[in-house]
């Protein structure tokens, strides 16, 4: 089946780094479904189809589990409903990491099967090589440092990454040797605030962070943070712009009710009734 392609007027990936050098702070958020993405389109500049997806949407305890079969189906969604804003997608764990033939064969069908305009996959300097080979067949990179979820087991856990001053040091070699290697911009995740702003001031391509710093070029939230749709925890970095949990509950607790008190359907929602 042929891919929607991109749109004349969607935000291009060099208007990224054009906003970066105006001091224009750029804008994404996740999306993994079509109702989401079409009702944030108009306010972001790009939309990541993360491989958090596997913690929001599937209730997996990490992104390890997450497969190229449900990036294509999610990252076709959002494309599918989204018409000006970059649509991003990730790169699932074990899709890239075993060299970069391998990661430019899922990437390629990455983006062949839901006709985004980039993918984002994680690592530093040993996924150099692997984001020159790919940027330069034509398959736009977005890389990806600090806190790296997939390296979940090899860190020891989801921690901050930066502290002390050879954390910090190669954290920002990481991020020089992925934009040198062709990456369009860069993700610093879960970082101290002093080292996400160093990479900043020193990388030629856009910052993007998140839990990293309001220096960075842009910031991105997972949309179901930013919703508040999970009570259970916030992290620090996250802000709630909305409280949606007690209304879904409420919405859930009412509707029950009215069926079991025989309350809903009314007669007006049902077909040919007296
Ligand atoms: O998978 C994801 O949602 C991400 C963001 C947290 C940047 O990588």
């Amino acid at each position: 089946m042929s891919a929607q392609t991109q749109t004349p007027g969607r935000v291009r990936r060099r208007a990224l780094g054009d906003f970066a050098k105006g001091g224009v702070p750029i804008v994404g958020l996740t999306a993994y479904t079509a109702p989401i993405a079409r009702l944030i389109d108009p306010h972001v500049d790009f939309v990541l189809v993360g491989d958090s997806l596997g913690m929001v949407v599937y209730g997996f305890d990490s992104t390890l589990p997450v497969t190229l079969e449900m990036m294509v189906a999610h990252g076709a969604a959002v494309v599918r409903a989204t018409r000006q804003a970059l649509v991003v997608v990730d790169l699932p764990f074990g899709a890239y990491q075993e060299g970069p033939q391998q990661a430019f064969r899922n990437a390629a069908r990455v983006m062949a099967e839901t006709g985004c305009a980039a993918v984002k996959l994680e690592g530093g300097r040993e996924m150099a090589e692997t984001v020159r080979f790919l940027t330069r067949r034509g398959v736009p990179v977005m890389g990806h440092i600090g806190l790296m979820p997939q390296s979940l087991h090899a860190a020891g856990g989801f921690r901050v990454q930066g502290r002390g001053h050879d954390a910090a040091a190669e954290l920002t070699a990481d991020a020089t040797a992925i934009a040198e290697a062709g990456a369009f911009a860069i993700v610093i995740e879960g970082t101290l605030e002093p080292v996400a702003r160093a990479i900043t001031e020193q990388v030629p391509v856009p910052t993007i962070g998140i839990g990293a710093s309001p220096a960075c070029d842009g910031q991105i939230l997972v949309i179901d943070d930013l919703l508040g749709v999970f009570t259970e925890f916030t992290p620090r970095f996250v802000k709630r712009y909305a409280e949606l949990a007690p209304l879904i509950s409420a919405a859930a607790e009412g509707y029950a009710a009215e069926v079991r008190a025989r309350r809903f359907p009314g007669k007006e929602h049902c077909f040919g009734a007296g």
